[in-house]
């Protein structure tokens, strides 16, 4: 592969250092590319005769994009002193920068982030284009690491302690205007005049030596009192803390390291920093956090079919039934300026539809409300359907009426009968198969399910439901139109509750079955949030309504008699009306103002007559019968093949039901535990009969050793 960076010389006495990976859209700094870098600058360093040395990147949107995070994945069990040493190598490096005879710039236009960063901030000046897509910031808290190349030290000298504790541990990317205004930039400007610009700051540190000063003081301790880091080191790791709910280590690590380095001289912060990185490289937060980055870069990657199969491009799109998921899907069309046509069978469900659809397209962050100037681009994208709909301006109409089966297949070919020879058909349906849907279709390779989650504006997850004829035309065009919307497709064979709902409901069932063996709802609500789900089962039951609930678990009752029943709880709360949230009362109940669920002595008293004989249950084995049961149930869809790839599977849960990013997924959770060991686990639990009985492609992974993620695909 050729090389990455370059030295050219816009003026004679001033050289450049151009990134520009070949056949990447790209710059990432790798191994190979921080040698370029040591070679170049050795190159230089000598060099008499130069006022300034400009860094910049020849992409169109990324200046640089952060290490290489494949290397990392390849070293991830290296020891601690390695990791250091690796730190501490391009600490050096980086440091020769604010080193040099001559000032150092780097010109930065578009994304300049986690090494690229700290590369920034070892120059001497940092100039910025104005341009959108420019950003600057420290996103390794999201792998699970803080910066090692010297960033948690540059930045604090360069931004304020503050300024650099609040980017850092939150992660977060911060425009060229947020980054001159906290001193991390010193200027922006158009992109067109960022090499200009970059000189002139050249001349003008030529004449006023500035950076020669800057450079001695920023070597040593940061001027901070210490009532002022008692302060901000109490806030912050309490901010910290609550976001993280102790699951995260690393911001928390960069927050003290930080706070240790603002005391020392910039040598000692950079050690401190390096055995600090060092500690949180390869450990299983890290690893996890990084099998969810390859996970959705994947994701970005795949076009949901095997071959080459070109999508139609989507442009206008007809939506059926404007309820509440019918709107969240034309916001989100009219969101990214394709045009809708909705429909409904009620003309006031159509009203308040259309209504409701314009206001959250329109939903200005700011202003907490919709704004006049998107209210005006998205009303003239949305139409209303009349009772005789012409489908065929439409490129492709999703039905999202009433969840029953006998009216989709009425309404489903009566659009297709309206629908042009190119256009495409799809149901948002949630429970019903798809190729049963079909079976009234005259074109049925050019259906498909596109089952998107509510609210829509939230859930990234898209299943994309592929019937037994639909064509890889209508699926692919159905994953790049999901795409376009924001969203992450994961395509599917069909089957009974698609993915993310069968693998919810053993773990939904299994929630009120400890209930009935005597376990407290809040025991089973502290297990299920101790292993990092956003909330208990209980309570999502009382969210999502009981009455839904227990029908969308019918299809999987229906589908696996033998492992699922319908829970004698659900039905009788439902049978008293106690649907959850929405009816004041479920399983807990809601009096207060803010209503805050609180526990109710009538349900225990209604409940009472249906409890077994109590067992005596650990915090381990109650989250062991929580998940081990939805694991056994991902092993078997991956037996039948029901997705095309392990790393869906992982996807579809954090993505679909916030299963803990930081444990990388439950396939790569299991995987960490070892398929024997889990066999160990389900051993314990074998009292429930056919719920945890090992399946035979667990069976045969403790035998052979394998892993889940060893080959990434199912076979
Ligand atoms: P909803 O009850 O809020 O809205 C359904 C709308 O369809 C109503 O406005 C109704 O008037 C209209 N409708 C009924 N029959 C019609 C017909 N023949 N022609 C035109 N309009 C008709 O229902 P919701 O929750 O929006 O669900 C719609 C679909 O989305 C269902 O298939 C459901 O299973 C699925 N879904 C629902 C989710 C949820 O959380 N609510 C999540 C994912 C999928």
């Amino acid at each position: 592969m050729g090389a990455t960076i370059s030295l050219t010389f816009p003026e004679p006495d001033i050289a450049c250092l151009v990134l520009d990976a070949p056949d990447r859209s790209a710059n990432v700094l790798s191994q190979p590319v921080l040698g370029e870098l040591d070679e170049h600058l050795g190159q230089l360093e000598s060099r008499e005769d130069l006022a300034g040395l400009l860094i910049r990147s020849a992409k169109p949107s990324i200046f640089i994009a952060g290490a290489d995070l494949r290397e990392f994945v390849a070293s991830l069990d290296i020891p601690d002193e390695e990791a250091e040493a690796i730190c501490r190598r391009g600490q050096t490096l980086f440091r020769r920068l604010s080193q040099t005879r001559f000032v150092t710039v780097a010109a930065i236009h578009g994304v300049c982030v986690g090494g690229g960063a700290e590369l920034a901030c070892w120059c001497d000046r940092r100039v910025m284009s104005d341009h959108p897509r420019t950003q600057i910031g420290f996103p390794e808290v999201k792998l699970g690491l803080f910066p090692g190349w010297g960033g948690t030290v540059r930045a604090p000298r360069l931004a304020g302690l503050g300024n650099a504790v609040e980017l850092i541990t939150s992660g977060r990317s911060i425009s060229a205007r947020e980054a001159v205004a906290m001193g991390l930039a010193d200027q922006f400007v158009p992109p067109e005049q960022l090499e200009s610009a970059a000189i002139a700051v050249v001349r003008h540190e030529q004449t006023t030596q500035a950076y020669q000063r800057d450079r001695e003081s920023r070597r040593g301790p940061i001027s901070i009192s210490d009532t002022e880091l008692g302060f901000l080191g109490l806030t912050a790791s309490a901010m910290i803390r609550m976001e993280t709910k102790g699951h995260y280590p690393a911001p928390e690590a960069a927050l003290e390291a930080m706070l240790e380095g603002a005391g020392s001289d910039e040598e000692a912060a950079a050690q401190r920093e390096a055995r600090g990185m060092a500690k949180l490289f390869g450990s299983p937060v890290n690893a996890a956090l990084l099998n969810v980055f390859f996970l959705t870069d994947r994701n970005k990657k795949d076009r949901g079919v095997e071959g080459d199969v070109a999508p139609q491009e989507i442009n206008t799109v007809g939506v059926v039934g404007a309820g509440i998921m019918g709107t969240g899907i034309a916001a989100a069309n009219v969101k990214r300026g394709i045009a809708v046509w909705l429909k409904d069978a009620s003309s006031e469900a159509l009203q308040r539809g259309l209504q409701a659809t314009l206001e959250e397209a329109s939903y200005d962050r700011d202003m907490k409300g919709p704004s006049a100037g998107k209210l005006a681009k998205h009303a003239p994208l949305l139409n209303a359907v009349a009772h005789d709909a012409d489908w065929s301006v439409c490129d492709l109409v999703i039905e999202a009426i009433v969840e029953n089966a006998e009216v989709k297949k009425e309404v489903l070919p009566q659009i297709e009968a309206r629908l042009g020879e190119s256009g495409f058909l799809a149901s948002n349906t949630s429970t019903i198969p798809i190729t049963s849907l079909a079976e009234s279709l005259r074109r049925p390779e050019r259906f498909c399910g596109i089952h998107f989650f509510n609210p829509v504006r939230r859930m990234q997850l898209v299943e994309v439901i592929r019937g037994e004829r639909t064509s890889d035309e209508t699926v692919s065009t159905a994953v790049a139109y999901a795409k376009r919307l924001g969203k992450m497709p994961i395509v599917l064979k069909d089957g009974p509750g698609f993915l993310v709902n069968r693998l919810l409901l053993p773990y939904m069932n299994e929630a009120l079955e400890l209930l009935l063996d005597g376990v407290s709802i809040s025991e089973v609500e502290r297990a299920a949030k101790a292993f990092g789900m956003p909330m208990g089962p209980i309570t999502l039951y009382d969210v999502v309504g009981l009455d839904t609930a227990l029908f969308a678990g019918r299809v999987l009752w229906e589908a696996f008699p033998d492992r699922i029943a319908v829970s004698p709880l659900l039905s009788r709360l439902v049978k008293a009306g106690r649907l959850g949230q929405k009816t004041g009362a479920g399983f807990f109940r809601y009096a207060g103002k803010k209503n805050k669920p609180e526990p109710d002595p009538e349900f225990d008293t209604m409940v009472q007559d249906l409890l077994r004989e109590p067992r005596e249950l650990t915090r381990e084995q109650i989250t062991h019968r929580l998940f081990l049961p939805m694991l056994l149930e991902a092993t078997r869809v991956l037996e039948e093949e029901l997705v095309r790839d392990v790393r869906d599977v992982d996807l579809g849960l954090i993505f679909g039901i916030g299963f803990p990013a930081f444990r990388g997924g439950l396939l790569f959770w299991a995987d960490q535990i070892g398929a024997s060991t889990i066999l160990k686990q389900l051993e314990e639990i074998e009292y429930l009969g056919a719920r945890a009985e090992p399946t035979p492609l667990l069976q045969e992974m403790a035998r052979t050793g394998k892993k889940f993620y060893s080959g990434g695909r199912v076979s």
